[in-house]
Parts: structure tokens; C-alpha cells; sequence
């Protein structure tokens, strides 16, 4: 039997691939610093797991609505208007089991052959494996270390033809950490207002920002909010990845495409984690607060840490929780050296290259660890660095 040949443009995750290769080296008795995979070590507050216990208690184990439980959505709905700056309702958010479902099923809807869809490069993986999935046309718009991993607005202009139908924008960045300068989203925003496209913008990292403002929304400037799809969740900010809790925020007829395409995948998000999901958005905040000051303190650190190996340089990210080091320096492949540092220091981080090819000479390290284990990371691989700081030119 032979799969559908849409199968041979579909994507992965490396994350996913390099956390079974990392277990497998643990199985062998080989200790191994995580830091490939992107999500909070810490627990779900207990505010929130106590809210589902009680739904959970309450009854709450049944199919609910599609597009999600209108108390939810209601929250939901007030939290977004609130943190952007915008004016939405119920009716326009969609809730489903995780973030994820915000790219695949508005994509699903949206997308057809020849299309364009510009998206940040090196990025969230699965923007491009969806995009070619559905035989639309990637156009990578490379995200520069030199502008604070923001990328050129000259570059973004000449790419946008007829054809564009979609423009993926991810702040703060997934796997640079990078934060699109509100400037340069009012000079995007200028640019497509007129065009008859959409804007996917994936905020699912909105609350963990180390500036003093909040990064800004582009469904914020004028003309924006009806073409624009948000994505947001509580996998990040709540420390809630295995919950599958997700929302988008979208123009009503999207809203519909969208309901259909969970009638047909899912039917709807599980009933009691809404009711958690309610909790978490009115509960109290300051187990986020703390969260994202920790996430600070250990960005301070392992930077600074990174930044003491031969051969690497490390920008400093503005949100989420990723490093991403230059490696051109240590002369090695970013895959040549993310397989190095794998199997002879014992310290997991990905390849820029799994990306998207311009992010080739990166590394991404989540710092979502403890300190202590990001500091025992960086004096593992300054222990291997005399494999290459022989060519190392800082
Ligand atoms: C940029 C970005 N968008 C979306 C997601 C998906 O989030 P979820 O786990 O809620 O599906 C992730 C998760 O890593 C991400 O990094």
C-alpha cells in the first residue's frame, strides 16, 4: 500500500527526533543535559490543576461545543482585546487541543496550489511542512542575527507578489528568541493593509518577553484585526504542553472553516481543561511572573556562559526561551557539532539548520532548565571546545 504522495512534503519535528536519540543515550547509561526540547520545566501552577480535578469532579468529561466553551472563549476573548490592544469577542476566537491546530487547520482552510506564504526562516518548523504540504509555495524570509533576529523590511517588500496569500510572523521567535520591533510591525502592517492577505501571527510566546513592554500585536495597527489569525495557547505561559490547550483569534467566517475542520478532526477540545484554562487566565499570576523571571536570570547566564566558548557567539534573545549561539566559529556544520556535543559532552540542543536553511550555523539551547544544569551544559562543552578552538575565530 502506498501512502498519499502529499505524505512525501509533510515535515517533522527534529526536537522530537533528537529527544529519542538523547533517551537512547541515557538507556546506555550516559547522563544528558535537555536542552532540546521547548517547554517550561516547571509545574503547572496548582491553581490550575485543582480547577480541572474539580471539573473533572464536576462532570465536566463530555463532548462540549466545537469551537470551544463560551465561558472560555468569553475569558479568552477579554484576555486578548486586553493584552493587544484590540476589541474582540467570542465569536472570534476558536479553542483547540493545543497551539499547533491554529497552523495546520487555518493553513488547511486557506491554502491552495501556488500560492505564497512568506514565513520566518530559520523558524517554527512546522510552518514550512505545512505550507508544502499543501503544495502552497514557501517563501522564507530570513531572520537576521544582525537585526535582533527581527528581519529586512526591504527583503519583506520584494517578497510579497499577487500571490501571496499568507504572511506567517512568529514574536517573540521560536528558535532565535527574537521580538519583532513594534516599528517594524506598523511598517508590515503598512504594507499589507492594502493586500488581500492574511497575517498568522503566532504569539503562543506573547507573555514571555524580557523588555519592558509587551511585544506588539500586528493585529493591533489599523486595518489589521480582519485580516489576522492569532495564535496563542496555554502550553508556554502556563507551563501547560501536555494539557493540548490552544486557541486562535480570527475573523468570524475563518472561525467557521475552522469549526468545520474540528467537526471533522477532533469534535471538540477536552471539556475539563477549558474549564482549567478558565482558571489560568483569571487566576492569580504571579506563578507566571516568577516563571518568566526565572527564565530571565538563566538567559542572563547561559548566554554569558555561551559566549565564553571559542568559536560561539550569542545574541541576546528578547523572548521566549531559546539561545541561539552562532557557531561559524568553531569551523563545524551546525549538524556536525549539535551531533558532537550530543554524543561526546552529553548536552542535547538542536541544530539551526532543522530550522530552515538559514538557520544553518546556529544552535538552539532552550534554557527552559534548571541553573544549575545549564551551567553544567556550558562547562560540558567548553571541556569539548578544544575539538575546534584550534580554528576558532572570535
Ligand atoms: C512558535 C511556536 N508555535 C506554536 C507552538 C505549538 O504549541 P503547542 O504545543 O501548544 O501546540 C510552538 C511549540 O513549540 C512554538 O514554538
Amino acid at each position: 500500500m502506498k501512502l498519499a504522495e502529499r505524505m512525501s512534503r509533510i515535515g517533522v519535528e527534529s526536537a522530537f527526533d533528537v529527544l529519542v536519540k538523547a533517551r537512547a543515550l541515557e538507556a546506555k547509561g550516559q547522563s544528558v543535559v535537555h536542552l532540546e526540547i521547548g517547554e517550561p520545566d516547571f509545574p503547572t501552577p496548582a491553581h490550575i490543576v485543582e480547577a480541572a480535578k474539580e471539573a473533572l469532579d464536576g462532570g465536566w468529561t463530555h463532548y462540549g461545543p466545537t469551537q470551544g466553551l463560551p465561558e472560555l472563549r468569553e475569558t479568552i476573548a477579554a484576555y486578548v482585546s486586553r493584552t493587544r490592544g484590540i476589541q474582540v469577542g467570542p465569536q472570534h476566537v476558536s479553542v483547540v487541543p493545543g497551539g499547533k491546530p491554529i497552523i495546520f487547520f487555518p493553513m488547511l482552510a486557506l491554502l491552495e496550489p501556488g500560492d505564497e506564504v512568506i514565513y520566518p526562516n530559520p523558524g517554527f518548523p512546522i510552518y514550512e511542512s505545512m505550507i508544502n504540504f499543501l503544495g502552497a509555495k514557501a517563501v522564507p524570509m530570513p531572520i537576521e542575527e544582525k537585526r535582533g533576529f527581527s528581519f529586512d523590511l526591504d527583503l519583506f517588500r520584494d517578497r510579497l507578489t499577487d500571490r501571496t496569500k499568507m504572511v506567517v510572523l512568529n514574536s517573540p521567535q521560536n528558535p532565535t528568541g527574537g521580538v519583532i520591533p513594534h516599528e517594524d510591525l506598523k511598517a508590515i502592517a503598512e504594507m499589507l493593509r492594502d493586500r488581500d492577505v492574511i497575517v498568522l501571527s503566532d504569539e503562543i510566546y506573547s507573555r514571555i518577553y524580557y523588555g519592558a513592554e509587551a511585544p506588539t500585536s500586528i493585529a493591533s495597527f489599523p486595518g489589521m484585526l480582519e485580516k489576522t489569525i492569532i495564535l496563542d495557547g496555554f502550553s508556554k505561559t502556563y507551563a501547560m504542553t501536555g494539557w493540548r490547550m490552544g486557541y486562535g483569534v480570527m475573523p468570524e467566517w475563518l472561525v467557521t472553516a475552522v469549526n468545520k475542520l474540528m467537526v471533522n478532526s477532533n469534535s471538540c477540545t477536552a471539556s475539563f481543561t477549558q474549564r482549567a484554562g478558565i482558571a489560568a487566565l483569571t487566576g492569580p499570576r504571579h506563578e507566571v511572573d516568577a516563571m518568566v523571571a526565572e527564565f530571565r536570570r538563566r538567559r542572563d547566564a547561559i548566554v554569558e556562559g555561551l559566549n565564553q566558548i571559542p568559536g560561539f557567539r550569542c545574541a541576546m534573545p528578547g523572548g521566549a526561551f531559546y539561545a541561539f549561539p552562532n557557531v561559524t566559529g568553531t569551523g563545524m556544520s551546525s549538524k556536525e557539532l549539535a551531533d558532537l556535543l550530543l554524543y561526546e559532552a552529553g548536552v542535547a540542543g538542536l541544530d539551526g539548520g532543522a530550522f530552515g536553511k538559514y538557520g544553518e550555523g546556529y544552535i538552539r539551547f532552550s534554557y527552559a532548565n534548571s541553573m544549575p544544569n545549564l551551567m553544567d551544559a556550558v562547562s560540558r562543552i567548553q571541556k569539548v571546545a578544544d575539538r575546534w578552538a584550534a580554528v576558532a575565530v572570535r
